[in-house]
């Protein structure tokens, strides 16, 4: 396995790392005793493949994801890991913040290593206040490191500027061979502040591993799912690199990823997954095909927007009622 560090010479993570939104969640049918397995099988498998890092938040499965995640952590040895959480951006004063990351905490059973805010407070909230709730959770102890998720690059400037005790040290967003907005302004600025991007959706929920039929919910309702998972040119450049390079679609789409700086956390269901994903960092991927998965990928740029706006409208809901809805859903 190979490392990085998060944020500016931040803690040692893996170049991959592990998504847990699937652990518990109605939207990807898989909220019954099976997950118990996964995780722990998952976790195994990461330990073994060197892989730390590990991503889950508040509301997946309205905190069973943290619960079963921190339960599997602790057995195989806190040490061994970089646990990321995050609070829900209807977390929208100081004090809810420094509430939700106890409430973390409690759930895994230690203290989360990054504590990150899921989305961008909804009007009129001041984002500097969310940002203080951030540092403060980290002043407090609560959490090592702290950082933003679905910022745009406007959002993010305006949230460093708030920053004053401690630096963030990451900004978690959709990014893919199948969504390449950041690219055009989000992930250079990133770059210019020594911000990590941690891209969620690395597969586009299995499209870009060549899944063609949807087998959840929340596959079921995603635009980019459903675009990659037809889009012919893009699956045969994912077909011909991965033959080249004796690999699978999904550790070459992985490993374009890595290729461009990014840290990708693949959710997964089935354990076994993990250690094809771990295999991503060790495949040896040059300009050429580089290249070639940059062409075949061109138009998906752009067709998203040019600047990164994923769960911006989110910002128009007011905040109890985010709050309302996502407790009825029993999380997401
Ligand atoms: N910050 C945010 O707003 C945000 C939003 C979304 C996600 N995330 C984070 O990012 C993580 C990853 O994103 P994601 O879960 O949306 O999607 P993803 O990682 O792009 O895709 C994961 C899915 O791909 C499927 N898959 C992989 N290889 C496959 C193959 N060969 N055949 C069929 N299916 C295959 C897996 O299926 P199985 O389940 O069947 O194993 C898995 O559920 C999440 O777990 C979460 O931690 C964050």
């Amino acid at each position: 396995m190979k490392y990085t560090s998060l944020g500016r010479g931040g803690v040692k993570v893996s170049f991959i790392g592990l998504g847990f939104w699937q652990a518990g969640s109605r939207l990807w049918s898989f909220r019954d005793s099976r997950v118990y397995d996964s995780v722990r099988l998952g976790l195994e498998y990461a330990l073994e493949a060197g892989i730390n890092f590990l991503d889950t938040a508040e509301v997946y499965g309205g905190g069973f994801s943290e619960k079963v995640l921190g339960e599997a952590v602790r057995k195989l040895g806190r040490d061994n890991f970089i646990v990321a959480s995050k609070v829900a951006g209807y977390r929208v004063t100081s004090g809810s913040i420094v509430g939700g990351v106890e409430g973390v905490n409690r759930r895994l059973g230690f203290t989360v290593d990054l504590i990150q805010l899921h989305w961008p407070p909804p009007y009129p909230w001041p984002l500097c206040w969310a940002v203080r709730g951030l540092e403060e959770a980290v002043s407090r102890g609560l959490a090592h490191y702290y950082g933003f998720s679905n910022f745009s690059t406007k959002l993010l400037e305006r949230a460093l500027e708030c920053s004053r005790r401690f630096e963030p040290v990451s900004n978690q967003v959709q990014y893919s061979l199948a969504f390449r907005t950041p690219e055009l302004k989000l992930f250079p600025y990133m770059k210019s502040k020594g911000l990590t991007l941690i891209a969620w959706s690395p597969l586009a929920k299995g499209a870009l591993a060549g899944l063609e039929a949807p087998a959840s919910p929340a596959q079921r309702g995603d635009k980019v799912f459903s675009k990659a998972s037809r889009d012919g040119r893009l699956q045969e450049a994912l077909r011909i690199t991965a033959g080249k390079l004796g690999a699978s679609k999904a550790q070459v789409a992985l490993a374009w990823l890595i290729a461009k700086g990014a840290i990708p956390i693949p959710g997964f269901r089935d354990p076994g997954r993990v250690k094809e994903y771990a295999g991503a960092v060790e495949l040896n991927m040059g300009d050429a095909e580089v290249n070639l998965l940059d062409e075949a990928s061109m138009e998906y740029l752009t067709v998203w927007g040019d600047d990164y706006r994923e769960l911006l409208s989110l910002r128009l809901t007011p905040a109890i009622l985010q709050r309302i809805i996502i407790t009825l859903m029993g999380g997401i």
